[in-house]
């Protein structure tokens, strides 16, 4: 059976969905081409009108799935007033989509700080000159606020306060794998009061 057709069963799937999902990721980053670890994220204002974008997965495991932002950017501001999100990966080669939902929590300055750190210099200097999602009279502006952090940091580029990540801690993840005949597996793993993952096969 080629892999992209290759059945996801209630007792063949891992117990533990970050296993499951880092299964099919590791698969994803050798055959997917571009960007295998770019999702798109919703959130949603305190109101529920929801919005879209995409981002990079940075890292992910027991403690969530990690992505760095802008925080007074449009996301930023709505997690601010409404912390829950959702991230959707969709993996074509392989007819594949994982669909996470949960509560979404800034990362620790630690760990955006050792990330950012890791950064090229230019994309550091970006992050200072780009006030994320709010208008800008023209794009000359940026060029000439890049030019300016240049000179003011000539050698470390300090992490800008409200840059940093987040980290969304899943209570339901989905992974949908096409089939054929449109008869496509969806595995629930939906996370219990006690902590542990209820399994459930949904319709396709
Ligand atoms: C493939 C791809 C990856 C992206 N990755 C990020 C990212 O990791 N962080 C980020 O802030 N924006 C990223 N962006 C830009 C966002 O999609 C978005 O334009 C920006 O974050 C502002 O979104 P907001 O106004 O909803 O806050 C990415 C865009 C694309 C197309």
């Amino acid at each position: 059976m080629p892999e992209n057709h290759a059945p996801l069963g209630e007792t063949s799937i891992a117990h533990d969905p970050i296993a499951q999902f880092g299964e099919w990721y590791e698969r994803a980053l050798a055959v997917e081409k571009p960007l295998p670890h770019a999702v798109a994220l919703a959130t949603a204002t305190r109101g529920g009108r929801p919005s879209l974008r995409m981002v990079l997965l940075k890292g992910f495991g027991a403690r969530g799935f990690v992505f760095f932002t802008n925080y007074r950017s449009r996301k930023g501001r709505e997690l601010e007033k409404n912390a829950r999100g959702s991230l959707l990966f969709y993996w074509g080669g392989l007819e594949r989509q994982v669909r996470i939902d949960g509560r979404i929590v800034r990362a620790t300055r630690r760990e955006s700080d050792d990330y950012f750190a890791t950064r090229p210099r230019g994309s550091q200097l970006a992050a200072w000159a780009s006030p994320q999602s709010e208008v800008l009279p023209d794009r000359r502006v940026l060029g000439r606020r890049l030019a300016e952090l240049a000179q003011k940091y000539p050698d470390q580029v300090p992490r800008p306060p409200y840059w940093g990540g987040y980290r969304l801690l899943p209570e339901a993840i989905e992974f949908w794998q096409g089939r054929e005949d449109r008869l496509h597996d969806r595995i629930l793993y939906r996370r219990a009061r006690n902590g542990r993952w209820l399994i459930e096969r949904l319709a396709p």
